[in-house]
């Protein structure tokens, strides 16, 4: 199977983040399936102007390099007020510009993320998949991935304590790496590129 380095955006920069931790569970399982997680930093972004399209601060150019150079995106994210918490926001929106030069065209991605709510961060999912897909990005369609946390379901270093949701888990970076090879493989001798 092809190995796929992934770029791993988390969408919190809370030091007590539970997407994090999150985020380490799947860089932990990840090589299982064939791929390769690495975390793309978003903390340090300035916050995204119309004013950077003319000269692009070297922080916000290294990002969206960082988005462009690995095969895939996944993208882990809080619930913030039933929408993506605003450091992402800004993330997505510093990739997508200057116009024309949009990080994630054609890049292929999966949404993810967890709350101690009962719906998982279902509807900032839903918002996320709808600004991946303007941005030309192929989301994971299914499965649907709304974590559940509970205190300890997570270890700081990575592990996860229930042992349905490690194989959830395992299965969702194993359809994650299904899309990605679908989307990356050469159609008819052409392959997609950056627009
Ligand atoms: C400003 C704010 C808004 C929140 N809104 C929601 C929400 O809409 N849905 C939800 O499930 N949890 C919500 N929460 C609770 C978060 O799920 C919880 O703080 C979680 O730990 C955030 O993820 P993180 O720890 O990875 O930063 C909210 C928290 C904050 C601080």
């Amino acid at each position: 199977m092809t190995i796929h380095n992934v770029g791993l955006i988390v969408g919190s920069i809370s030091s007590t983040s539970i997407n994090r931790r999150l985020a380490r569970a799947l860089i932990a399982l990840a090589p299982q399936t064939d791929l390769l997680l690495t975390e793309i930093p978003i903390r340090d972004l300035p916050i995204y102007s119309a004013d950077h399209d003319a000269a692009i601060p070297e922080e916000a150019a290294e990002f969206k390099r960082a988005i462009v150079d690995y095969d895939a995106i996944i993208v882990v994210t809080p619930e913030y007020n039933r929408s993506v918490p605003g450091v992402l926001k800004n993330a997505l929106d510093t990739a997508s510009r200057p116009w024309g030069d949009n990080s994630f065209a054609d890049k292929p991605s999966a949404v993810i993320g967890t709350s101690m709510g009962a719906i998982g961060t279902a509807v900032a999912q839903q918002q996320l998949r709808g600004i991946l897909s303007f941005l030309a990005s192929p989301v994971l369609p299914q499965p649907e991935a709304y974590v559940q946390s509970y205190d300890d379901l997570f270890t700081d270093d990575g592990q996860v304590t229930d042992s349905r949701t490690r194989e959830f888990l395992i299965s969702w970076l194993t359809a994650a790496h299904a899309h990605f090879d679908k989307t990356l493989r050469p159609v008819h001798g052409f392959t997609l590129t950056q627009s």
